[in-house]
């Protein structure tokens, strides 16, 4: 009858020599396969007489399972091993920068339309778009200002030629008895000249009650010292069925103290005229311009910062919302001039001619909170 205590210490030791999972499962099948030795001994019971068979199974089983055991052992050592191996390999310098070949930087704009984003989303707004060429019917005559209102002429145009008609339903009669551009070839598009028409497309999109925000691009026929012919706004609508002045003015006041840093800012609402609020108001903060210079929030001086009011019923009533159930506000401001005042930047013509020397010296890390 084989030793049975030879054949464990031959089978124990191929396994314990074993040093990668290849050859731990040669020695498993050695011993344990379909014609392993431990295998074979179990085909052999058959011949035994009845007394010994029963015992000589027995061994062999817990040899079986001894073997088992052994082989579990050194595979989770093996592992163990190999694991170790990959993590020392492997290994992350976390002290490293992510990005140590970065040079770029966020032009102001892009950083302060990010930073009024953040502030109003806190306040449940979310962000719209509108495209750059727009229809003169959702930049003007859809915000009250019919094709021979006088306060088209306050936004100095772009008209774009030959380009094709106006939205369905709205604007057909454009440009009909304007002045600009002439009758025989009516122009109804517009490089934009406000983020306004974003509140007429949200408006014409989704049912009340509704939070937009809408940042971007706005175009104007003017260049000087403080006007560029291309520069940013962010509009603000809100419309529900109880909106008034009240939360117009908590919103604003919210918004200013925090992006100014400046939770004692005082804020001013004086009268004013737009044609798509009523009634409208421009907004002055509290500022202090005694020693020449400009400092927010102290003094007694005031510095103008935006537009705003209760949206116009008829501008309700021109984008399918029931002027008799909702109410809603809005307001429109300028990122270039909160950008200015917040960073002292001096010079709005800066903004936009790419000197590097001046965006290493504004811009921020992408990383920058
Ligand atoms: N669209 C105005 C402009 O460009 C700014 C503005 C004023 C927007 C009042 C508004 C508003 O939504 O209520 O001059």
């Amino acid at each position: 009858m084989t030793d049975l205590s030879t054949l464990k210490s031959e089978c124990a030791g191929a396994i314990e020599a074993a040093t990668d999972l290849a050859a731990l499962e040669v020695a498993r099948v050695a011993a344990l396969g379909k014609k392993g030795k431990v295998t074979g001994l179990l085909k052999t019971l058959g011949g035994l007489p009845e007394g010994e068979r029963r015992e000589f199974g027995a061994r062999i089983n817990t040899l079986k399972d001894e073997l088992e055991e052994l082989i579990a052992a050194r595979r989770a050592a093996i592992e163990a091993k190999d694991l170790d191996a990959r993590l020392a390999f492997e290994r992350a310098d976390v002290t490293l920068s992510p990005r140590p070949e970065q040079t770029g930087a966020l032009h102001p704009i892009t950083r302060t339309i990010a930073e009024i984003c953040n502030l109003f989303a806190q306040m449940g707004f979310k962000v719209a778009e509108g495209p750059h060429i727009e229809d003169d019917a959702l930049n003007f005559t859809a915000l009250n200002m019919p094709p021979d209102h006088p306060a088209r002429q306050m936004q100095d145009t772009f008209y774009l030629e030959g380009m094709g008609s106006g939205v369905e339903g709205m604007g057909s009669e454009t440009g009909q008895s304007d002045p600009e551009p002439p009758a025989q070839n009516p122009k109804p598009y517009v490089l934009r000249t406000h983020t306004s028409p974003v509140q007429v497309r949200a408006m014409l999109k989704e049912k009340p009650p509704l939070r937009v925000l809408a940042p971007g691009r706005v175009f104007r026929c003017d260049s000087d010292q403080t006007h560029a012919p291309m520069f940013h706004q962010v509009e603000g609508l809100v419309v529900d069925e109880a909106t008034h002045m009240g939360h117009l003015k908590g919103t604003l006041a919210d918004f200013m103290r925090a992006y100014f840093n400046a939770p004692n800012l005082k804020l001013r609402f004086r009268p004013s005229y737009f044609p798509f609020t009523e009634p409208s108001a421009e907004v002055d903060i509290g500022c202090d311009r005694s020693d020449g210079g400009l400092k927010i929030c102290e003094g007694e001086d005031w510095l103008e910062v935006l537009g705003c009011g209760m949206v116009h019923p008829k501008v309700l009533q021109n984008c399918g919302v029931d002027p008799a159930r909702y109410q809603g506000y809005a307001f429109g401001m300028g990122v270039e001039r909160l950008a200015m005042l917040k960073y002292g930047i001096p010079d709005l013509r800066t903004f936009f001619e790419a000197d590097l020397r001046w965006l290493r010296h504004y811009g921020f890390s992408v990383l920058d909170q």
